[in-house]
């Protein structure tokens, strides 16, 4: 079987750590690279985080740190809902030293896209500075990346603020820059990341399943996405899930664009699903996932992890 190649974009984030597992443990996808961006917590708070956790996993796939900054806006972060660490909860052990790469991630994605004979799928679970650093610098990977799955964006509502998700709102201008590329996205928001939720009783599943479960479930006792009683956004996921099982979402085809410039609106996905502004499509959009089948699709794939 022909494994699908992919770079996973990354800021864990406990809801990252769980994507993360899933990826790396599914037979059907060859993870090239993992970057890491400034997002949830610090730069270096989240390179130590992938590495603590490919270290967990045992796995060697090949890290690399990337922007420590957004373009322009000044850095926010998400400890409130990851934890000081950005991924509380689990005693890890020490990464290897070694285990980074020298280069800088944007370099890396550049290389390994480049000297890829098939073209790659781009995975972003964080904000999109690095993604906008590399289509600045090297335009001509575009051509050699089937698509983006991307976390990030919403219709309506924002998390971050009143209309912008997180990862948007964290670096709007870099947004901006990928929205726009031309390479073919996929959008998944708050429409479905908001209903992809794990309860109590699958919470108290994966504490038995195996280590990773039972790392997940200590995460999950201090992850704020929500709330264990009533339910944990399982945000990144949902762009694991819809590069493995796209039936899981309903998607429509239509233009977005990024607010820049309004005081109150800065870093919303302007999503326009009626077609006032008379432009082309550029995303597809998930407006709506099976939440009953997510949770299913979830649980069967952290059974494949160690
Ligand atoms: O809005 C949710 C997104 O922000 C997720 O990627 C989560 O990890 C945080 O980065
Ligand atoms: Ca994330």
């Amino acid at each position: 079987m022909i494994k699908r190649p992919i770079i996973i974009d990354t800021d864990p984030g406990i809801d990252d750590a769980v994507a993360l597992a899933i990826a790396l443990f599914n037979e059907t996808l060859d993870v090239r690279l993992i970057t890491t961006v400034n997002g949830n917590v610090s730069l270096d708070k989240v390179t130590y985080n992938m590495l603590r956790l490919m270290k967990f996993f045992d796995k060697h796939v090949p890290v690399a740190k990337g922007a420590s900054t957004p373009l322009i806006v000044e850095p926010v972060d998400a400890s409130d809902i990851h934890g000081e660490t950005g991924m509380d909860g689990y005693e890890f052990e020490e990464p290897d030293e070694g285990m980074l790469l020298d280069d800088h991630a944007v370099i890396a994605m550049y290389k390994e896209i480049m000297n890829s004979e098939q073209k790659i799928t781009l995975v972003p679970i964080g904000p999109l500075t690095n993604i906008a650093l590399l289509f600045r610098m090297y335009p001509e990977v575009k051509d050699k990346i089937e698509e983006i799955i991307l976390m990030g964006g919403s219709t309506s509502r924002g998390n971050a603020s009143v209309m912008a998700e997180f990862n948007i709102y964290a670096d709007p201008e870099a947004a901006k820059i990928v929205f726009s590329s031309g390479v073919p996205i996929v959008m998944a928001g708050l429409d479905v990341g908001l209903k992809a939720l794990v309860y109590p009783e699958d919470s108290e599943i994966l504490k038995d399943m195996n280590d990773t479960g039972h790392m997940i479930y200590h995460l999950f006792k201090k992850y704020r996405g929500g709330s264990f009683n009533k339910g944990l956004k399982m945000y990144d996921s949902c762009a694991v899930a819809y590069l493995l099982q796209p039936d899981l979402f309903e998607t429509v085809d239509t233009f977005v664009d990024v607010e820049l410039n309004g005081e109150l609106t800065k870093g919303t996905t302007v999503v326009d699903l009626k077609g006032y502004l008379k432009k082309a499509s550029n995303v597809k959009v998930c407006i709506d996932v099976d939440a009953d089948r997510f949770k299913q699709w979830l649980m069967e794939n952290l059974k494949k992890c160690k």
